[in-house]
């Protein structure tokens, strides 16, 4: 996810604002950029690949704003590529003509401002949305001669979600600062009237103490000594300790980002599901002409989320689907026909035997698309289209927020081919749109919910193994959970179709087989409630998971009514996913880094 920095005062302001950089390294990036201005002097350094690549560039060119004493502004960016390839030129800060801007989030309207803007004869140079916001701040203070009011206009033209620092010619003292949506503090520096900015506290400790963590809607300018803001604001004490700042204050980087599910699908979505309809930018309608089925080739966690969306194109595009875990593909000797689109998963983009299955498509001449989180990857160089999941760099090795954004992206690609293929009615698609609008709400964590799931964890931590079972599309998202726990907690865990426990695995059924049953209100309740039964009269311990009570159950976990089951899929993710954490941590284990894995598997 991309970060932001800036600085105001008399010291070094390109070391100050690299070093913030450096900060922000593990949140990912795929390039990074500065701009600094003293006076009428503006300067911009942008650099492809890791930060020390910008201080070079930074060091041979310099011409100002590195010694002591004289007053600059500067503003720093890592991006992690949404719109646009990690190039030089899509890198922050953008220019206008005399004025740069760095920006965190997404612009869902920058089409319609870039059309506008280029009828009034602006200049674009980048592919990002970013570069809107510069060129329209110039279009006002071209008019205006003002430049406050001109970044006010501004935001008011912006639709989506961002946080944005802005330094001008015009007022070259100043760093005008927008929050909406994605996080921004402003901080009073130890030294005399300096002032930092960063998104997020990494940065700023030990050279800041007070801060405040704007609100969605608050605006300002900054000048040395002095903040004005739209709104009014809280100040806070900064914490000191840096690792736990970079884990946002959570105790792991899988809690983490367990938590950040309901932000980072909102990012997914933007500009992809407008009004009444889904609309990617990176498909050509074409795609899906003359395909008769999909094939989805994934491993672990995404070859999950590739089997949910095996039921969602079936279900909503009607199109025949079927899914492989790569490492199997490969050697099959697979019937490949062109008639066929080939759908790889995967978050990292580096999975040696997806993209070795990719490769073997392209060269049967299919066409492809990769569902990807890291752009500029193997798989998006690979396949014909890439859709991103602008899930921002995941660091607990047990992966969380991919899959449930590669849920959220197949579930949308289902609509938009079941609608371009004419078979989805126009409100079947608005009710499902309305649901994925709700998906951000069932992947909030609720503290009693966690707190249950925290308790229930000691009971598990022992028994000859967990069945996790479920119907349908809960029947991967139960492979999902089995997969968690055995990743982080060591316990024999297998997630196995409801129905199909009596065909052998139920002969395993006792008090010490623990079984994990994922009970939606909306999918096939009274079967998979029959197949629990069959269980509990075989004393196999259970955990129920579902909105509506079950009296055979050992242990209950409540899930919220909803209309859709949809969203109970996603509650009950967050659900497993806590689970497993809960368990880890009381077996004293490693949770972001467990025993024997990696995050990538680039071998065989
Ligand atoms: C599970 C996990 C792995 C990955 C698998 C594929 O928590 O992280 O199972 O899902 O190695 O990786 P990607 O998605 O990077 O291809």
């Amino acid at each position: 996810m991309c970060g932001i920095v800036g600085y105001i005062g008399n010291k070094n302001t390109k070391g100050i604002l690299i070093e913030g950089l450096k900060e922000l390294e593990y949140r990912g990036y795929d390039s990074a950029g500065i701009a600094v201005l003293q006076d009428d002097k503006l300067e911009v350094f942008k650099a492809v690949g890791k930060i020390k690549n910008l201080e070079e560039k930074v060091l041979q060119n310099t011409t100002c704003c590195v010694t002591p004493n004289e007053m600059s502004t500067g503003i720093g960016h890592t991006r992690w590529a949404t719109h646009g390839k990690p190039t030089e030129f899509n890198a922050h800060p953008h220019l206008g003509i005399y004025s740069y801007v760095v920006h965190n989030g997404i612009i869902e309207n920058y089409k319609e401002l870039k059309e506008e803007l280029t009828h009034a004869g602006h200049i674009f140079v980048s592919q990002t949305d970013t570069e809107v916001i510069v060129h329209l701040f110039e279009f006002y203070f071209n008019q205006s001669n003002d430049a406050q009011k001109a970044f006010d206009e501004t935001i008011k033209r912006l639709e989506g979600a961002y946080s944005i620092l802005l330094i001008t010619k015009s007022e070259p003292h100043k760093i005008f600062f927008m929050k909406h949506g994605s996080p921004l503090a402003v901080a009073k520096g130890n030294d005399d009237g300096e002032i930092y900015f960063a998104s997020s506290d990494a940065p700023l400790i030990g050279l800041a103490n007070d801060v405040v963590y704007l609100e969605d809607g608050v605006s300002g300018v900054a000048s040395v000594g002095n903040i004005e803001f739209s709104d009014e604001v809280k100040w806070t004490t900064l914490p000191q300790n840096k690792l736990f700042a970079q884990k946002d204050g959570y105790r792991f980087f899988m809690e983490k980002e367990i938590y950040e599910q309901k932000d980072v699908v909102i990012d997914t979505m933007m500009g992809r599901l407008k009004n009444d309809e889904i609309n990617f930018d990176e498909l050509d309608k074409s795609i899906i002409e003359g395909i008769n089925e999909i094939k989805i080739c994934a491993c672990g966690t995404s070859y999950h989320a590739g089997l949910t969306a095996s039921y969602l194109f079936e279900r909503l595009s009607k199109i025949r689907c079927t899914v492989e875990i790569a490492s199997e593909f490969r050697y099959k000797e697979p019937l490949l026909s062109k008639d066929t689109l080939f759908i790889v998963i995967s978050q990292s983009g580096e999975t040696a035997d997806t993209l070795e299955a990719l490769k073997m498509a392209k060269n049967a001449g299919l066409k492809s698309i990769a569902v990807c989180n890291v752009d500029n990857s193997s798989m998006t160089r690979v396949a014909d289209a890439t859709i991103l999941l602008r899930a921002g760099i995941e660091k607990g090795v047990a992966s969380t927020k991919a899959f449930s954004t590669q849920t959220v992206v197949l579930w949308m690609m289902a609509l938009y081919f079941g609608k371009t293929r004419n078979v989805l009615s126009t409100e079947k698609l608005k009710t499902e749109l309305q649901t994925l609008k709700n998906v951000p709400n069932s992947l909030k964590v609720e503290s009693q919910l966690h707190e249950k799931c925290r308790r229930l964890s000691k009971r598990y931590l022992h028994g000859h193994g967990f069945f996790f079972i479920g119907r349908d599309v809960f029947y991967p998202l139960a492979l999902e959970g089995a997969l968690k726990l055995k990743e982080i907690s060591y316990l024999h865990a297998e997630g196995y179709p409801a129905g199909e426990m009596k065909h052998g695995p139920i002969a395993l059924a006792d008090p010490e087989l623990f079984t994990i049953a994922l009970m939606p209100q909306h999918l096939h309740y009274d079967k998979i409630k029959s197949n629990v039964e069959e269980l509990s009269a075989r004393d196999s311990t259970i955990c129920a998971i579902s909105p509506i009570s079950f009296e055979l159950s050992d242990d209950f976990i409540l899930t919220a009514e909803t209309n859709h089951y949809m969203l109970e899929f996603f509650e009950m993710l967050v659900v497993l996913q806590l689970f497993s954490m809960e368990i880890s941590v009381r077996l004293g284990n490693d949770v972001d880094m467990p025993r024997n894995l990696a995050k990538s598997v680039t071998v065989e």
